[in-house]
């Protein structure tokens, strides 16, 4: 049986510290590329092909454009004399770098029968091997200093994993069947104890990334925030919890909803979270273990944050700020904060004060989005090992809801 594996409260390093380092970076790079195809082993060459929505990939093409990524930033820059698999792979599965040059449209990946998984597959061997020749072959000083990139090309490709998942859900859920990624997949247990809610006394607190260890550059510069007084819920929103705000009319009722949201809801016709099904009167939720009954103690999943916003409306609270979030979960006051559903905050993603984008292609990577979406804490049950960590800003648009995604709720006593 397949079960992600708790994740630590902070961040575990990805590479190692033993051996050389050209052995530590080798490890840790196929440690991290083999997971993308223990991911993908389960899927046929169909599955691995269709593109269920525009903000979906095929896992091919995941597993294509995290291969292009080490081959457009390691490669193609550092490795002497290095020749691309094939010259119009950079065209196909280039993401958003307008920086690295015209890319296919996004909303068409699915069109790509060509080339094929099998063809992907030799894709990635191909780089695989070129990048562990290049580990050693480099020197150390010139390894050392190219640590920082490669983290995030890990990192990336962990990004990926998630999404794989995210994704092939999407389109089984789409599916009359309904597949099972993995028959044996079942939700992973949470944990529901101590008080309801835990209070943040006023104070000033260090908000960001602090230290040289991995970090995307969106969670710095650490500086300092006015946080509290406020109450935020130990235990993540369940669906028993959630069955009574649709058994209320949550969904129906104007009044709880901002504008935007009760639009997005009557135009998608939200009556549920995603991937709900009524089937024979009674609601069955689509999981990576096929169609399941609704277990009313787990938390909830697959909400936009739009319907977070109407929940906490209903509830006579609040979303926390991400602010709010992190002071919380550092003193672990927070049960569940990682590896069950990543959580919404009310807070915007926008720019910590004095953010500069990093120089260069990979400048792209965060900056350039940081409008209109919202940011959720946490970690989910589809997050890599190793990828989570306290300060880490996943973001979204407001009307997004096939991520593995859920709520706690903030009180301020009013
Ligand atoms: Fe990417």
């Amino acid at each position: 049986m397949y079960v992600t594996p708790p994740v630590s409260a902070q961040h575990a390093a990805t590479i190692s510290a033993t051996g050389s380092l050209a052995q530590q970076l080798s490890d840790a790079f196929l440690t991290v590329r083999h997971e993308t195809e223990r991911r993908a082993a389960p899927l046929s060459p169909e599955d691995q092909l269709i593109q269920s929505m525009a903000d979906a990939s095929p896992a091919k093409w995941h597993r294509a454009h995290v291969t292009w990524f080490w081959e457009q930033f390691l490669l193609g820059e550092h490795q002497l004399g290095y020749k691309v698999f094939h010259p119009d792979y950079a065209y196909l599965f280039n993401s958003y770098y307008v920086s690295a040059g015209p890319r296919h449209a996004r909303a068409q990946r699915g069109h790509l029968t060509r080339p094929s998984a099998d063809e992907v597959t030799a894709y990635r061997r191909h780089v695989d091997d070129a990048v562990v020749k290049f580990f050693s072959e480099a020197s150390e000083d010139k390894l050392a200093s190219l640590v920082p990139l490669l983290e995030v090309g890990m990192n990336h490709e962990q990004q990926h994993q998630e999404l794989m998942y995210t994704d092939i859900l999407h389109a089984f859920a789409q599916n009359p069947i309904p597949p099972a990624y993995d028959a044996d997949w079942r939700m992973p247990a949470t944990t529901r104890d101590g008080d309801a809610w835990t209070t943040l006394t006023e104070g000033i607190h260090t908000i960001g990334h602090t230290s040289d260890s991995f970090h995307f550059d969106n969670e710095k510069p650490a500086h300092r925030a006015l946080v509290g007084p406020v109450k935020l819920q130990r235990n993540l929103v369940t669906n028993r919890e959630w069955r009574d705000f649709m058994d209320d009319g949550g969904y129906d009722k104007a009044t709880l909803w901002l504008m935007d949201g009760f639009a997005a809801a009557a135009r998608e016709e939200w009556q549920a979270p995603g991937h709900w099904r009524k089937i024979d009167g009674e609601w069955q939720i689509m999981t990576l273990g096929g169609l399941q009954t609704i277990d009313t103690d787990a938390p909830v999943c697959h909400i936009s944050y739009y319907e977070a916003d109407a929940f906490a409306r209903w509830s006579g609270k609040h979303l926390p700020t991400e602010m709010e979030w992190e002071v919380a979960a550092r003193a672990n006051s927070l049960n569940d904060a990682y590896g069950i559903v990543w959580q919404w905050t009310r807070s915007s993603y926008a720019p910590y004060p004095g953010y500069r984008a990093i120089e260069g292609a990979l400048g792209e990577y965060n900056g350039k989005f940081m409008v209109n979406q919202y940011v959720l804490r946490g970690s989910s049950l589809a997050t890599p090992q190793g990828h989570s960590r306290v300060t880490y800003r996943n973001f979204f648009y407001p009307y997004h809801r096939w991520q593995f995604t859920g709520l706690r709720l903030a009180d301020y006593g009013n």
